[in-house]
């Protein structure tokens, strides 16, 4: 697929019209800093199409940018956040699991973004197993793996499939691009 065009939309902090505009929804969740506006980024081909920041907690609403005025890729705040206020988390928390779990928002797909370098956390795998119980479609994709030396290349992708069982994993570097074409394909699938 090629994409043609990519325009941010809105950012919304919970419920909102254009949530239920019937246009699917690519949804990207991760760990804060996990580099989920930057895979984002390297997918429309643009540098700052998402915001991205090497300090944790930038992305701060959902963000909902329309691709080839066809569907929308939607970034979202990160998780486990130390920074913040524990007030802040939390609300951040709240807004990630309502808009995931139990909006009305059907998800085409959801990406899951794990850290190639530091594995699967204990937060995303609760992420997993919720997203798992609500039987949404989701994607693996382990980014960063510019990170990793050849030699823990091997280790560290298969420590991941273990621990996210029968998805599929993709390797990924938005910094690098790699993995565009496979993460594009299964994403409009
Ligand atoms: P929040 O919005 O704070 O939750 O973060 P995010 O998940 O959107 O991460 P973001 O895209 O802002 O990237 C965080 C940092 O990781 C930035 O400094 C990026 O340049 C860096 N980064 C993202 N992807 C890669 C990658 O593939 N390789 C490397 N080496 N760095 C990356
Ligand atoms: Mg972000």
């Amino acid at each position: 697929m090629k994409i043609k065009s990519a325009v941010f939309v809105k950012g919304v902090m919970g419920d909102d019209d254009i949530l239920e505009d019937g246009i699917p929804q690519v949804a990207f969740i991760g760990r804060s800093n996990v580099g989920k506006s930057s895979v984002i980024n390297s997918l429309v081909n643009r540098k700052d199409l998402a915001k991205s920041s090497s300090k944790a907690g930038k992305t701060k609403e959902i963000n909902l940018f329309l691709i080839n005025k066809s569907f929308y890729l939607v970034d979202l705040p990160g998780y486990g956040f130390a920074q913040a206020s524990l007030e802040e988390r939390e609300n951040l928390r709240k807004l990630i699991f309502w808009y995931l779990l139990y909006s009305s928002v059907e998800h085409k797909k959801v990406v899951l973004i794990i850290d190639a370098k530091v594995g699967v956390t204990e937060n995303d795998a609760e992420m997993l197993r919720r997203l798992d119980d609500r039987e949404k479609n989701i994607i693996v994709v382990a980014n960063k793996v510019d990170k990793l030396k050849n030699s823990e290349y091997k280790k560290a992708l298969a420590a991941i499939q273990v621990k996210v069982g029968a998805h599929t994993v993709i390797p990924y570097s938005a910094e690098k691009k790699i993995g565009i074409g496979e993460l594009l394909d299964r994403m409009l699938k």
